[in-house]
């Protein structure tokens, strides 16, 4: 951040922390870093981007992350333990810019029930742990979790303590979504009282009750000068406060807030995207900003309205988002920087060979399919370039599926590490039939908990997208797979959850 500004505030992301302990969320190295460079390219000031004493793998996702981006600060949480904290600077080492965020709860109920501590005995902890960080970092945040439900006074300690020892930002987190706006504004108006000015003031709100966006706003009206957020609101339980809601409740009412920030609106449409196809969870129709109904008008007089004039019914403007607009964007005919400037526009980077991937795979669809739209090109992105190296791969899939009174019949030939195997199986439906095969071949059982199927776009030649959860062992792994026939899709979808609990396996 340059000059200082006031009126400026820090959009702090954790998507792969905190929204990533969402049930269903997990996303391995390269869809991390793939999700950072999503965040770094909206514009947030800082990306949590794992809890590095928690696992190596969240090492392994900071350590990573702070050394791929740029311009972002790049933060780890941390315990008030001096291990976690030794874990996080380590992590943080290649890091451009760092956070180390050290918390701990200081409401009763946390500090007697889960910590087993008296209150003097947390703020010995604080004093530990943040002065430990501050020797580490010379930007260090605290947190105070369950601050909502914390003794008022007894939180301003804290705080008081945590400044003394060298916090520079003080996170006040409604870590149960628990609090009412204008409380909670009242909190964060009480510790700004107390507490020197310099000190920038966080807001980590959970959406237990829906208001998360609301209360984080309501923070901001009395002071609070950072948010801790997540696309889509991913996260614990119902999850976090909202990037795009709150960058565009900032943007769209601008006039009431008078508050600046960073946040480049045309990357969100973009970003929600690129993680909805990570994790495997589509973005429902009705949510605000970036759900498909955020910009259709159903009723008569809505749609004449909007014509007339879209500021009618529209208070933002899909551009302003970066929803793409539904155009035909490729075909059999396009060429490389055709292809190559699409994918810039939607927010894909890609390396030389990767476009010259997906461009050979345009060419193999414009066959089947005449129009090729964003959503299209997206979905061969996935395919082409985010998929996990595989263990399993599909090679061959014929199925036969009849009223004759014989069963479903799936063939298929894989290659499995280098080795090809054909197998052919029986089922209740074609799918079943691909499924039972594939689990035959591969050795595997797993439980399928979910199997969603999504046309891309409209038409009966439209890219089915399939996304389908097992579980086996106590692992669960989403996978996704894409085809014009959905069949394939399915046994595409299948493997790459097998692909990715195998790679868990290892
Ligand atoms: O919800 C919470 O309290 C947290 C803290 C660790 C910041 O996620
Ligand atoms: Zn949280």
């Amino acid at each position: 951040m340059n000059k200082y500004d006031p009126n400026r505030v820090i959009f702090f992301d954790t998507t792969l922390r905190d929204g990533e302990q969402s049930p269903g969320a997990t996303m391995n190295l390269s869809e991390k870093i793939r999700i950072a460079q999503s965040l770094e390219s909206l514009g947030v000031d800082i990306i949590e981007a794992g809890f590095a004493a928690s696992s190596p793998g969240d090492f392994e996702a900071v350590a990573t992350v702070a050394r791929e981006v740029e311009k972002v600060r790049v933060c780890s949480l941390a315990r008030t333990v001096i291990s976690d904290i030794d874990r996080a600077a380590e992590a943080l080492k290649e890091a451009k810019h760092s956070r180390i965020h050290v918390f701990v709860a200081t409401s009763p109920l946390h500090m007697e029930h889960k910590l087993n501590k008296t209150p003097e005995q947390v703020l010995k902890m604080i004093e530990t742990g943040v002065s430990h960080a501050a020797a580490c970092t010379d930007d260090v945040e605290f947190s105070c979790e369950d601050a909502s439900r914390s003794d008022l006074d007894f939180m301003v300690e804290a705080c008081r303590i945590a400044v003394a020892c060298g916090a520079k930002t003080l996170n006040i987190p409604d870590t149960v979504g628990y609090a009412q706006p204008e409380e909670y504004a009242a909190r964060i108006a009480y510790l700004k009282e107390r507490i020197d000015p310099k000190v920038i003031i966080s807001v980590h709100v959970h959406n237990d009750l829906g208001l998360a966006v609301a209360n984080t706003l309501a923070a901001f009206r009395a002071g609070a000068r950072q948010a801790e957020v997540t696309l889509c609101g991913i996260g614990e339980r119902a999850g976090n406060a909202a990037l795009e809601e709150l960058a565009m409740a900032l943007t769209v009412r601008k006039n009431y807030y008078q508050l600046n920030h960073g946040i480049k609106t045309e990357q969100i449409y973009p970003a929600a995207r690129i993680l909805s196809r990570i994790i495997g969870q589509p973005l429902a129709r009705n949510k605000p900003i970036v759900g498909a109904n955020a910009f259709a008008h159903e009723s008569g007089i809505h749609q004449a309205g909007v014509l007339k004039n879209p500021e009618t019914y529209e208070i933002m403007t899909p551009a302003s988002i970066g929803l793409p607009s539904n155009a035909i964007v490729m075909g059999k005919h396009s060429g490389r920087n055709a292809v190559k400037a699409k994918l810039e526009s939607m927010g894909y980077a890609l390396e030389p060979e990767q476009v010259d991937a997906v461009l050979s795979a345009v060419k193999s669809l414009a066959d089947k399919k005449k129009d090729i739209f964003d959503e299209d090109l997206e979905a061969l992105v996935f395919e082409e370039i985010y998929r996990i190296p595989d263990k399993y791969a599909l090679v061959h899939l014929g199925v036969q599926s009849s009223d004759t009174g014989l069963p479903p019949t799936a063939v298929l030939v894989l290659d499995i590490d280098g080795k090809r195997v054909e197998h052919a199986g029986f089922g209740v439906g074609p799918v079943d039939a691909v499924f039972q095969a594939i689990a035959a071949v591969t050795g595997h059982k797993p439980g399928l908990e979910q199997y969603s199927v999504n046309a891309i776009t409209g038409g009966t030649d439209a890219l089915g997208e399939v996304t389908v959860r097992l579980t086996e062992n106590g692992r669960s792994a989403v996978g996704r797979g894409s085809h014009p026939d959905v069949i394939n899709a399915s046994a595409r979808a299948y493997l790459n959850a097998l692909n990715r609990l195998a790679k868990m396996e290892k």
